[in-house]
């Protein structure tokens, strides 16, 4: 059976990790989720106090390693050999990774990286340039979109003891919308050659089905 590689883009809080690795796990596919790079990379330049612009982050990024690696409990991401899964989830390192990312020595890196990760295949990759920059030859790409009050409800719900409004995370979330879209370099756009899915009103459930049988498609047809 041949392995695919899948690539799942959209926006924040459209649903795309948990169906990602939910969609991952049936196959028997590696999921990789590409933000939490961006995410160890913002997080190591917040350690080290670095002004979040093109030339200090372009040296920065020459001298940390940036990992991930597969374990029971899925994905986990390293930074200079330190496990900062957690970490990276914070809100300190969510504010600033839009500016991070769209330093285009980041994504240089990062790009480079990922391929390697999804060069065999049975790959489940999730991120804003994955069927339009990092895998632009994937079997199956996929376009997660939601409803942005929809969005912070989910973010509002995962976050649990918060301070924040779902209207202050929305407004949070439309921040990162506009910063991820009109950056220069690898914008998050729908490849001409993706499926949109709107995940307003689906479950998790519908929308990890719905993926699956696309999949089932492609996986049969290049045989
Ligand atoms: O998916 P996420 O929220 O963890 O992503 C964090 C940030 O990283 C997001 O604001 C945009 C950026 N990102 C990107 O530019 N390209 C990717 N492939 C993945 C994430």
């Amino acid at each position: 059976m041949k392995k695919i590689i899948i690539a799942l883009d959209g926006p924040a809080g459209s649903g795309k990790s948990t169906t990602a690795r939910l969609v991952a796990e049936k196959l028997g596919y590696t999921y990789v989720d590409t933000g939490a790079m961006y995410r160890a990379i913002t997080l190591a330049a917040l350690e080290q106090n670095i002004q979040l612009e093109e030339t200090p982050l372009t040296e920065l990024v020459k001298t940390i390693e940036v990992e991930l690696r597969q374990s029971p409990k899925g994905q986990r991401t390293f930074l200079n050999g330190v496990d900062v899964s957690e970490r990276i989830r914070e809100t300190d390192v969510t504010a600033n990774v839009s500016v991070v990312s769209a330093i285009s020595s980041v994504r240089q890196k990062m790009v480079l990286l990922q391929k390697r990760l999804g060069e065999s295949g049975g790959i489940v990759m999730d991120g804003r340039d994955i069927g339009t920059v990092v895998f632009p030859q994937a079997e199956l790409k996929v376009f997660m979109v939601a409803d942005i009050r929809k969005r912070a409800a989910r973010r509002y719900a995962e976050m649990g003891n918060t301070n924040n409004s779902i209207e202050d995370i929305a407004a949070l979330i439309a921040q990162r919308d506009i910063l991820d879209s009109t950056r220069e370099i690898s914008p998050l756009t729908k490849a001409d050659d993706a499926v949109e899915i709107d995940t307003s009103d689906l479950t998790i459930q519908q929308q990890v089905e719905m993926i699956l049988q696309l999949a089932e498609q492609k996986i049969s047809s290049s045989c």
